[in-house]
């Protein structure tokens, strides 16, 4: 069964692969499909905004759908940034404004900054949503280590590792990351639901 994922976000897109990978389901994504135009996404919750994304995806296109919305909330900004994780800089901002920003807004505060990230998995079908949620918990560092991932993960080290998500291989990060329980979840569900 095809599923498409609506994203174009090619980091998110490898990491729900593989957790796909080993299932009957065929993931798509928006690369596969003509230019979508921009999706507001004013949602209060993550959980919102992967609806809408969900919704809208399915309304163009009318393939089972699956979306998510995901970010960064750190305890001393009051969740921050919060459903602004990708545009905390500005809208279109880069990953690097925008972890230069949360560098910036922290120095008001001491170490350690304790931070999780939060996903929020949806699939539509055109009737009904099922949704999965899952966090991966931690704390941001003062300086960005690694290369690897994207967003955030430079500046994030999970609980009970010394190193950045930057500095995880694909596989270590899908064993812990928010994503990949979150869609774990959604998949589990799937499994039993439709195959
Ligand atoms: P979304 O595309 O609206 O879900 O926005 C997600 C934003 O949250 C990304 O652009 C990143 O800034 C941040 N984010 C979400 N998940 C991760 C992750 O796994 N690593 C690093 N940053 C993340």
């Amino acid at each position: 069964m095809k599923l498409l994922f609506a994203t174009t976000n090619s980091g998110k897109l490898t990491e729900v692969k593989k957790v796909f990978s080993e299932t009957s389901f065929t993931i798509l994504s928006l690369a596969d499909f003509p230019v979508v135009p921009d999706i507001v996404e004013d949602g209060l919750t993550f959980a919102e905004n992967a609806k809408i994304k969900a919704k809208t995806v399915y309304g163009l296109f009318h393939v089972p759908t699956l979306a998510d919305d995901s970010g960064l909330s750190v305890e001393q900004l009051s969740g921050g940034p919060g459903v602004f994780s990708a545009r905390y800089a500005g809208k279109n901002a880069t990953d690097e404004a925008n972890n230069k920003l949360l560098l910036e807004k922290l120095t008001h505060f001491s170490e350690p900054h304790l931070a999780k990230f939060i996903c929020s998995a949806v699939f539509y079908d055109g009737k009904n949503f099922i949704l999965a949620e899952d966090v991966m918990e931690g704390k941001i560092i003062h300086e960005p280590r690694g290369v690897n991932g994207f967003g955030y993960d430079p500046l994030f080290v999970a609980e009970g590792f010394s190193v950045t998500n930057g500095e995880l291989s694909l596989d270590e990060k899908n064993r812990i990351s928010h994503r990949a329980k979150a869609f774990n979840n959604l998949k589990n569900i799937l499994l039993e639901k439709l195959l």
